[in-house]
């Protein structure tokens, strides 16, 4: 996987390739990066890049020249044609894909992650001030992306999440075991987890895990899940529900936590 970034501050992405697992993963090959400054294509003496919005209105907004030249040099063509605002053909460049970090794109979930993570390059716009102009959306962007409903000031915090979240699931990045027990993994969130010390502040570790019982460990593991789930998010259960997500043993558990729930509203 190829990560290309455009930013006016590389040094906040680049400073995330260098370090702990990411930093591995570049060694070993498995992921390729390279950020673009959007300001090295400025072309006024002061390198700006931003100015005030037509029409009035808060804050500035990035220009599209400098934007545009960036996209260029990192091997991007316009998607759009500017006369007729058609799609060109030509454009459909397999497993590349341009994505622009908005509070008003897709929202960011776990399966846009392991959707995103089939292509080969993603080229992450970082918008800063009040976005970017409009038409760079309409020639370039294949996808507008967001990571939650809050307000940013600026991409680079919104690329690395979706960098972070993706790079992980490339083989070899982290172990299958990990993935597969991990929450959404299966539709649920994680069970909670448990190291040394037995006792920590007269807390100690649930009898059940020091047990060594394989079988009761797992069952203990996937109630744990459903009970956290069904308290935090139970969007997630009837989601799951309808995908047919869960297995017999988990139907059954999931039937009897909504009676016991039942029972305790009841009360
Ligand atoms: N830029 C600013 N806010 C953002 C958000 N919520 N998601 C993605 N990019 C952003």
């Amino acid at each position: 996987m190829k990560y290309t970034v455009l930013t006016i501050f590389p040094e906040i992405t680049d400073a995330y390739f260098s370090a702990s697992i990411m930093a591995r993963a570049v060694k070993a090959g498995f992921v390729e990066y390279r950020s673009i400054n959007i300001r090295d294509f400025a072309f006024d003496k002061h390198k700006k890049t931003d100015d005030a919005p037509y029409g009035g209105g808060a804050g500035m907004l990035m220009l599209p020249e400098p934007l545009g030249l960036a996209l260029e040099a990192a091997g991007v063509s316009k998607k759009t044609c500017p006369e007729t605002m058609r799609q060109s053909p030509v454009r459909k460049v397999p497993g590349k894909k341009v994505i622009y970090l908005s509070p008003s794109g897709r929202p960011f979930t776990q399966k846009t992650a392991e959707e995103l993570v089939q292509n080969e390059e993603l080229i992450l716009i970082c918008g800063r001030y009040e976005g970017i102009d409009q038409r760079i959306i309409d020639l370039y962007v294949d996808e507008e992306v967001s990571i939650g409903d809050y307000v940013l000031s600026s991409g680079e915090a919104a690329a690395l999440v979706l960098i972070d979240s993706t790079y992980r699931l490339l083989d070899r990045v982290i172990s299958a075991e990990s993935l597969r027990e991990e929450s959404f993994a299966g539709g649920l969130l994680e069970y909670p987890q448990y190291t040394r010390p037995e006792v920590y502040d007269t807390i100690k570790v649930p009898e059940v895990l020091l047990s060594g019982h394989h079988e009761n460990i797992r069952r203990w593991r996937l109630q744990k899940r459903l009970e956290k789930t069904f308290a935090l998010r139970q969007e997630l259960i009837r989601r799951g529900e309808e995908a047919g997500l869960f297995d017999t043993e988990t139907i059954k558990m999931i039937e009897e936590m909504r009676k016991n729930h039942e029972r305790d509203q009841g009360n």
